[in-house]
């Protein structure tokens, strides 16, 4: 999976109003949980809605290689569980292509493990820094033989009993967090996570419902303590896995920057540690209605009904950038047609991601034509409401991806409402979080294509 195939270059015409319903893909992060925890449980655990992406295919190749039994049965994904403390140690590498979540997060569960694990991923993957994973578990005891500044490919090996360990996270980061607890399944005692900054929770609600012994409590100095009891059995569960925010993004963008769009989006995840992003569009006069809502599966839900909109910037709070820090590269797409400045804060996080994010969408917004400043964990955008002027299709102004799924996605709607189109130089990592991205988008009306 590390060897990447053939780039395909894509572009997106200006269009006009895009109209439909649609439903897009599962959650990312609920997948990899499920199929983590799953291939654990003692018994079986039947996911529907699984996000079938390559990022997930890896997880479930990685929960396989260690004894899990994983089959698709028609529209649902079947899952045999190992038994807490039970994982065999894999014959081969770990090969999680560019999947970030799915290799933090296995590092943890399989960590802590008297055996040997070795992981390796794509040359997006080699780039991240794994630092943040292997501090927290070198002090639970874990051997670590890393490529040079604590990157991939790097060997694991466990104690016979790890230790259990407080940790508090030096950076918001939910994949961080995660990791700890999941070690903390296989340790003796009590493993305890103290997060200053909330991020996401789908870890904390999984191992809840599969059984895990977890306490949770926040006081006014931290956003949340988090208690694992290790070494207890955990039972297989019936997951529905909801659509995917960070996903839903996209159509929401494209609708509200193309002219007399009127698109609804279907099932869509609304927990709040994830809705960041309609918290700031709505702020920026988009018109989203949030309908049918209900609880699914143990998550929130909701259908929504996005309008195009004439937008204005807004200075986004870096208190905000856990809960939508994926959705930072359409954010500054929609600012890119907003009236005024749009100022993004404390978004250094975006220099780890699947590239540097913060450099690919200040560049890719440059050779578009729009106005942008960028520091070391800042992003300021001018909008031109109609997209007048901007956007190119010439061979200078073909956007990098740089191997990076959101950039991908965000440059095509980009080219949806400027002037002049857009080009990017490869669609292929799509697939990665949301396969069927262009028919998906085609489907509402969008022009978009990979090039022939
Ligand atoms: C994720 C956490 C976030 C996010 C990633 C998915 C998760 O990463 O960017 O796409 O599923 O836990 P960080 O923990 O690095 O912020």
């Amino acid at each position: 999976m590390s060897q990447s195939g053939p780039a395909k270059p894509a572009s997106a015409r200006t269009s006009s109003a895009l109209s439909g319903a649609v439903r897009i893909p599962g959650d990312k992060s609920v997948s990899h949980r499920a199929l983590m925890l799953g291939g654990l449980a003692s018994g079986e655990t039947r996911i529907s809605g699984l996000l079938e992406g390559d990022d997930i295919m890896a997880t479930a190749a990685a929960m396989r290689a260690m004894g899990a039994g994983i089959r698709k049965s028609g529209e649902e994904w079947v899952v045999y569980g190992v038994g807490n403390g039970c994982l065999l140690e894999p014959e081969d590498t770990l090969d999680f292509g560019n999947a970030g979540t799915g290799v933090r997060l296995v590092m943890g569960l399989a960590g802590v493990y008297d055996m040997r694990t070795r992981f390796t991923g794509d040359a997006s993957l080699l780039r991240r820094p794994m630092g943040r994973v292997l501090e927290p578990l070198r002090l639970m005891g874990v051997q670590v033989e890393a490529a040079e500044g604590d990157r991939l490919p790097l060997s694991l090996h466990g104690p016979r009993a790890a230790n259990p360990v407080t940790y508090t996270l030096p950076v918001a980061s939910a994949q961080v967090k995660s990791a700890v607890l999941l070690a903390g399944l296989n340790t003796p005692g009590v493993t305890t996570v103290v997060e200053p900054v909330a991020t996401r929770d789908h870890t904390e609600n999984m191992l809840r419902a599969f059984g895990a012994q977890i306490e949770i409590e926040t006081d006014s100095s931290v956003a949340r303590r988090i208690a694992i009891e290790g070494q207890r059995d955990l039972a297989g569960q019936t997951v529905t896995v909801p659509g995917d925010p960070s996903s839903a993004a996209f159509p929401i963008v494209a609708a509200l920057i193309t002219h007399g769009s009127d698109v609804t989006i279907e099932n869509v995840m609304m927990n709040p540690a994830r809705t960041g992003l309609i918290t700031t569009l709505l702020e920026m006069g988009a018109v989203i209605d949030v309908t049918n809502e209900r609880n699914e599966g143990g998550e929130d839900v909701a259908d929504l009904r996005v309008r195009s909109s004439d937008l204005k910037g807004v200075v986004v709070p870096s208190d905000r950038a856990p809960s939508m820090i994926d959705e930072y590269p359409v954010l500054a797409v929609a600012a890119s047609f907003a009236e005024g400045e749009t100022v993004m804060e404390g978004i250094e996080e975006l220099r780890v991601k699947e590239s540097d994010r913060l450099a690919a969408m200040a560049d890719g917004l440059e050779v578009n034509g729009v106005d942008c400043s960028a520091g070391h964990d800042w992003l300021k955008v001018r909008g031109h409401p109609g997209g007048k002027g901007l956007g190119a299709m010439t061979e200078e102004a073909v956007v990098e991806t740089h191997l990076d799924h959101r950039i991908a996605m965000s440059f095509l709607v980009f080219g949806l409402a400027a002037e002049h189109g857009s080009r990017i130089d490869d669609a292929s990592m799509i697939a990665t979080s949301f396969p069927g991205f262009i028919d998906l988008m085609t489907g509402l009306g969008a022009g978009m294509e990979v090039s022939p």
